[in-house]
């Protein structure tokens, strides 16, 4: 089983998604760290449930983006971590930190990328007046929400949705989505080419 850290700032439901996934034997990943850069976030709660280590690294210590993205390619490196999945992650990495992971940090999106990139999704959605929105699981690259695409999930947007409603109808296709996409690196079905990924069948 592939080693996974994951990085959180919050609730962490997505991170639950993954350690119940990983739960099954039969997962190809296991989840040996959870790191937050904030303290006291209920995701931490969740990963000391599972019997997770969990690591606090408080990114106001640092005097730059790069010393805090450092000290933490430190610690995932120390705990063997093969594979880092951002859950509500929510920092800009740094150039080198992405690089240092192509192709083995994946990261999920609350909306159907290329569109809504960055914050507020839902709202943008509804303000768009689009009838499709969802969630992406993407290959991180150093660009913001880019990256090949690996899964995503398709919900419509109805009529009498608000930001709220429809985050609920999204959240709960990304605890799908997560999962499927951490087996796909995890088996090692992805290979990249240009801003594509390629899914070879199982
Ligand atoms: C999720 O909806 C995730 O897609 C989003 O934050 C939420 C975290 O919830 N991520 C981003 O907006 C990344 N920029 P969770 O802590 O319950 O998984």
């Amino acid at each position: 089983r592939k080693k996974v850290g994951v990085l959180v700032s919050g609730r962490g439901s997505n991170l639950q998604a993954l350690l119940d996934a990983c739960a099954d034997p039969s997962f190809p990943a296991e989840i040996a760290l959870v790191i937050s850069n904030v303290p006291g976030v209920y995701a931490l709660e969740r990963a000391e449930k599972a019997g997770v280590p969990t690591l606090v690294i408080p990114h106001k210590g640092f005097p730059s983006r790069e010393a805090f993205d450092a000290e933490m390619d430190k610690a995932l490196r120390a705990a063997g971590i093969e594979i880092v999945c951002l859950a509500g992650f929510m920092r800009l990495l740094s150039p080198p930190f992405a690089e240092g992971w192509r192709g083995r940090m994946i990261n999920i999106h609350p909306a159907l990328l290329p569109s809504f990139k960055g914050l507020h999704t839902h709202a943008r959605a509804i303000e768009a007046g689009v009838k499709l929105h969802g969630c992406t699981v993407h290959l991180v690259t150093p660009e913001l929400d880019d990256g090949p695409i690996l899964v995503q999930k398709a919900v419509p947007v109805l009529a009498q949705d608000d930001e709220d409603s429809l985050a609920a109808r999204v959240l709960e296709q990304e605890h799908k989505a997560y999962p499927e996409a951490l087996r796909l690196l995890a088996e090692g079905r992805v290979t990249v080419e240009g801003n594509r990924a390629l899914i070879r069948d199982a």
